[in-house]
């Protein structure tokens, strides 16, 4: 571990901080450890058969050339890059432009951008989509589109896939569709990928093995933030680094081994959610990001054998300091069923200092000379003694400073504490049966051939339901 790696502090979960009731006794992490050990030894006895592919990415050489290749292609006369994509094929290319880019990238005038305007369009809000046509206007000629999806049936991206595919071929001709549009998506099959093959389109692929919501270290969230002007080298470097540091079944050393061991022993005492709590506004989509890591991975019906077990933490996302003043109240005077995961920056990138002036008057004088960094670093300390005083365990990741190297760092940590959690909760973190579902349901009500059949058959009728109307 080196100044620039990440830290994972706990103190704060333990029974001298928190009290005894709410907080673990170091004999307990002792005797958790060992479980965890097992997990992380399995997993890396696993990987050696070609499991938990997402771990190998950062090491990927091929994956980045042909990513760079790409941005070659696309940059020079790209002026906007859209990016059509929903979950994992969305959350991680916003939470890399927000860490790694400056908050307002797309105001900033081209001299001072590392790139093309970013458009991340993860919905299909249709004044939203309108919108962005309309701001696009003319600039629709000097527009890339990445089309992302694992899939390629996904209904909200191929929707708007769709509507992206004539406008660019009514507009400007058939040859800006092989010109300005990159299909991220499977490299042997699915609808987008035999369309893409058929009409000539370039392409970049989501590895095998690899899903959605651990995607972000692929093409799928690279090709984005390399043509933004992220440094895509060092973000790798970092989550290879992390990589290893996640391999080691000493646990007590191993931070992805520690984030899995204390959640999973707060979940055991029934604190079930999880609230992630940046202080820094570049931090928060990261954060947005693992919840749907989470949330998806962790929440399942049945276990490996098959039992109904429901299991899953609820991830919540805070942002310090703004919901200090929406949320605390709750998580001070609330029930006791939470865990809070601060994200603390030691140095951030730019500070604004408070200047000195005549007539400050004498309340707000405590203020002057200070700085914006040391206010927000300060609420974040004052919170957190709040919530002990309270007796509300906390824990802090510490990011050195945002950098590519440790968003990357932190996205691989996360990456596998998720795993070590799942084999924890016993269940399959891949895999997102309830999410099909819903896909499957929307392809039914949508007409699409051969899927009415699933939808199922409603217990109420029109009539009754129109009843419950006001
Ligand atoms: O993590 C996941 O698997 C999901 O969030 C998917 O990324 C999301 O449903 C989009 O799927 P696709 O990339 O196939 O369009």
């Amino acid at each position: 571990m080196t100044d620039k790696s990440l830290q994972l502090r706990y103190a704060n979960m333990l029974s001298d901080a928190v009290g005894g009731v709410h907080g673990l006794v170091r004999d307990e992490i002792q005797h958790a450890a060992a479980e965890v050990a097992a997990v992380i030894r399995r997993v890396e006895r696993e990987r050696r058969s070609g499991m938990h592919r997402y771990r190998d990415l950062p090491l990927d050489r091929a994956m980045v050339r042909a990513v760079k290749a790409a941005v070659r292609r696309h940059r020079p006369s790209a002026e906007n890059l859209v990016v059509l994509g929903i979950g994992g094929s969305a959350l991680g290319n916003i939470a890399l432009q927000t860490a790694l880019n400056p908050a307002q990238h797309n105001l900033l005038p081209k001299s001072k951008r590392r790139g093309p305007r970013l458009f991340v369009m993860d919905n299909v809000d249709p004044t939203r989509f309108a919108a962005l046509l309309d701001t696009l206007g003319d600039g629709l000629k000097r527009t890339c589109f990445n089309v992302i999806s694992k899939s390629g049936e996904t209904a909200e991206t191929a929707a708007q896939f769709l509507i992206v595919r004539a406008l660019l071929s009514s507009k400007l001709g058939k040859r800006a569709l092989t010109r300005q549009l990159v299909v991220t998506t499977d490299p042997h099959s699915g609808t987008l990928r035999e369309l893409a093959d058929a009409e000539g389109y370039d392409t970049l692929p989501v590895p095998d093995g690899v899903g959605g919501r651990f995607s972000v270290l692929s093409a799928v969230g690279l090709f984005s933030a390399t043509m933004c002007g992220v440094g895509i080298d060092a973000l790798l470097r970092g989550a290879a680094e992390m990589s290893e540091r996640v391999a080691s079944a000493r646990v007590l050393r191993n931070p992805a081994g520690m984030l899995a061991l204390l959640l999973h022993a707060n979940y055991e005492r029934g604190k079930r959610i999880h609230v992630m709590f940046p202080y820094s506004d570049a931090l928060r989509d990261l954060s947005d990001w693992c919840r749907q890591l989470w949330a998806e991975s962790l929440g399942k019906r049945v276990d490996l054998e098959g039992r109904v077990v429901h299991a899953g933490p609820t991830p919540i996302h805070a942002l310090g300091a703004t919901d200090q003043h929406s949320q605390v109240q709750l998580y001070r005077e609330g029930p006791n069923d939470k865990v809070f995961i601060f994200l603390e920056v030691d140095r951030f990138a730019r500070d604004v200092r408070i200047p000195k002036m005549k007539g400050t008057p004498e309340p707000l004088r405590y203020l002057e000379r200070s700085s914006l960094g040391a206010l927000l670093s300060a609420e974040k300390r004052a919170t957190e003694l709040a919530l002990l005083a309270s007796e509300r365990p906390c824990m802090t990741i510490r990011f050195p400073r945002i950098s590519a190297h440790t968003a990357g760092q932190f996205i691989m940590l996360w990456e596998a504490a998720t795993t070590i959690m799942g084999g924890l909760l016993n269940i399959n973190p891949y895999d997102q049966p309830a999410v099909q579902l819903g896909k499957e349901y929307t392809f039914a009500l949508m007409g699409k051939p051969g899927c009415a059949a699933s939808l199922p058959a409603t217990k109420t009728s029109p009539r009754q339901h129109e009843r419950f109307v006001i």
